[in-house]
């Protein structure tokens, strides 16, 4: 059983932050933020990542033809859910109408939406369900600490949404990892108290990160889980269209592109307009590659991701 994407919807919030927002606010510059990172603006919510989701999956309903009746099945990868509980995915929903799936929130940080898609691509082969929305969503500026200029100026938010299908066809194997042992190189802490014992109130820390061990490993392990993703479906890397990466910095994306000694117009990128937005980046870009007219019937993708855990993970697409 293969997976067919019936249609894309992404959202970002109206309200944009530039570089030079941000500079009014922390000791930073245009210059030294686009040129270590590529990013030029942001887009920040006034809403919760539910409201964001729901709109993104509502453009991809509509494009797709779906009814929200018709999905089985709900996933939305995010690590900034706007509860402990309900999950997004249920508010999601709740807001769509969707009363035949069963829907759960998947938390890989920025690998959310690998995570989630390679989650709807297992059941569609184990012949479990037929029709999902798979949401990638973060509203990262909910615990990002706005005076900490080595994190604030790389993140934003976003919702990126698919409609997938399983249909006759072979099924592509998948790739997905983790790391638990290096969990401590990005980290947003939340509810660690022992309220019965203090008597302290939950809380939610901000997000921190060692940048350049990040950087490293990101460079390392996108290439290899790739290569492995194509090795393990017998596809030659001349084959694929496109290669959509993780969006969290220009720099990353070209090393990677190198790494893999292949043109980096081979790996789109829409960074400059929206930062980091975790979760969110990959099926974002995938939205505009789509609307843009750029992917055509039979064409072969490439999607990976890579974040905190750490975790990292790719998928094969054929539109
Ligand atoms: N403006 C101006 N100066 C800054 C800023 C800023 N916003 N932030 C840091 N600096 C300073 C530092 O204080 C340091 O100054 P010093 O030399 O006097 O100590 C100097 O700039 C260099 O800092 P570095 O951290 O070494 O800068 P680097 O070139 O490594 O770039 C960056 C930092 C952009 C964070 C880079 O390491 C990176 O992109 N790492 C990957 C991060 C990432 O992708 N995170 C998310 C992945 S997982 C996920 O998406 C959830």
């Amino acid at each position: 059983m293969t997976m067919r994407i019936l249609g894309t919807g992404s959202y970002v919030p109206e309200r944009i932050v530039t570089n030079d927002d941000l500079a009014q606010i922390v000791e930073t510059s245009d210059e030294w933020i686009s040129t270590r990172t590529g990013i030029h603006e942001r887009r920040i919510s006034q809403g919760g990542t539910s409201r964001l989701a729901a709109e993104a999956a509502r453009r991809a309903l509509e494009q797709s033809g779906v009814k929200p009746e018709e999905l089985d099945l709900i996933l939305l990868g995010t690590s900034t859910p706007d509860n402990c509980f309900p999950s997004g995915a249920c508010e999601v929903q709740g807001a769509l109408g969707a009363v035949n799936a069963v829907a759960y929130d998947i938390s890989a940080a920025c690998s959310g939406f690998i995570f989630a898609l390679n989650t709807a691509q297992a059941f569609f082969q184990a012949g479990i369900y037929r029709t999902a929305l798979v949401i990638g969503c973060d509203v990262l500026s909910k615990i990002v600490d706005w005076e900490d200029r080595s994190t604030c100026v790389l993140f934003g938010d976003g919702a990126g949404a698919v409609v997938v299908r399983r249909e006759e066809g072979p099924a592509f194997q998948m790739v997905m990892g983790s790391d638990g042992g290096r969990a401590a190189s990005m980290v947003c802490p939340s509810r660690t108290n022992d309220n019965f014992l203090t008597g302290r109130k939950p809380e939610v820390g901000y997000t921190s990160m060692e940048g350049q061990e990040i950087f490293r490993f990101a460079v390392k392990k996108v290439p290899e889980c790739a290569e492995e993703l194509l090795e393990k479906n017998g596809v030659d890397r001349e084959e694929i269209k496109y290669f959509v990466l993780h969006q969290a910095n220009y720099r990353i994306v070209e090393a990677i592109a190198k790494r893999m000694k292949l043109p980096i117009d081979r790996f789109p990128m829409n960074i400059e307009r929206y930062g980091n937005t975790s979760g969110a980046t990959i099926p974002i870009l995938l939205d505009e590659l789509n609307r843009e007219g750029r992917l055509n019937r039979g064409d072969k993708i490439v999607l990976a991701g890579f974040g905190a855990g750490l975790t990292w993970g790719a998928s094969l697409l054929e539109w």
